[in-house]
């Protein structure tokens, strides 16, 4: 199965998508961490990429097309769970081509509601272990022991460069503006279900397990 898990920034998708990885083996392809990693390892697309994700813009759907076509024809998986992509019109077009090409389809697009308010507060308290991508929060989610990831035991603990209040209203912007307008998309498309992302992580995730339980 192929999932599309759509929602705002710091909506849960990459909490969710690292479960669902653990429990059911499929493969995340997130063109967040995608870049980031271009970025970190000093290619040109990472540096030509750099810039604009700092600002909180998103990046030409040229570059995450192809990021996206890359995995797709070299990863071999049981099913992909695609966190924050597509994210224009163009980008979901070019999907659905992509996975035509392979014999699949999308099977369920999850868009996560979650208000502004409480984004901002997830976004200001975010971080992540730089080795094994755990996500943390300072008040809702804190590692256990202070500097320490859980899971890994690296001391790498990270802030994500656009996780400010001047870049995160910039996203919201071009959230509302350019990718918001694929929840009608895919309404249209009769592959939508929108569930309750203000609730718990292990809320979300049963609302999410029941919506991948009904694919036929
Ligand atoms: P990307 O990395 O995709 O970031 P994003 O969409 O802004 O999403 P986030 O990673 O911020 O949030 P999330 O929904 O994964 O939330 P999380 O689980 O971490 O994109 C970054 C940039 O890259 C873009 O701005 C753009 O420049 C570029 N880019 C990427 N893809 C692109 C594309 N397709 N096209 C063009 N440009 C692209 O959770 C957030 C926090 O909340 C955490 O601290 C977590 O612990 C907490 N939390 C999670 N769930 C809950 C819950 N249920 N209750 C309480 N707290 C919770
Ligand atoms: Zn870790």
């Amino acid at each position: 199965v192929n999932i599309i898990l759509l929602g705002p920034p710091g909506a849960g998708k990459g909490t969710q998508a690292r479960r669902l990885v653990e429990e059911r083996g499929l493969v995340q392809l997130s063109t967040g961490d995608m870049l980031r990693e271009a970025r970190s390892s000093g290619t040109e697309m990472g540096k030509v990429v750099a810039e604009v994700m700092d600002k909180g813009q998103l990046v030409t759907d040229e570059i995450v097309i192809g990021l996206i076509r890359e995995k797709l024809e070299s990863v071999d998986a049981p099913g992909f769970i695609f966190d924050g992509f597509p994210r224009t019109l163009a980008q979901a077009d070019a999907l659905g081509t992509l996975l035509n090409g392979l014999g699949q389809a999308v099977d369920a697009v999850i868009e996560m509601r979650v208000d502004d308010d409480a984004l901002v507060d997830r976004i200001s308290g975010r971080y992540t272990c730089g080795n094994c991508g755990e996500v943390y929060h300072d008040t809702t989610r804190p590692t256990k022991t202070e500097g320490v990831c859980d899971v890994c035991g690296s001391t790498d603990l990270r802030r994500r460069a656009d996780d400010n209040a001047e870049s995160l209203k910039i996203r919201l912007l071009e959230y509302y503006k350019k990718t918001s307008p694929l929840i009608g998309y895919y309404y249209r498309g009769g592959s939508l279900n929108t569930i309750d992302g203000m609730a718990e992580v292990t809320q979300v995730a049963s609302e999410i397990a029941q919506v991948m339980d009904s694919i036929p």
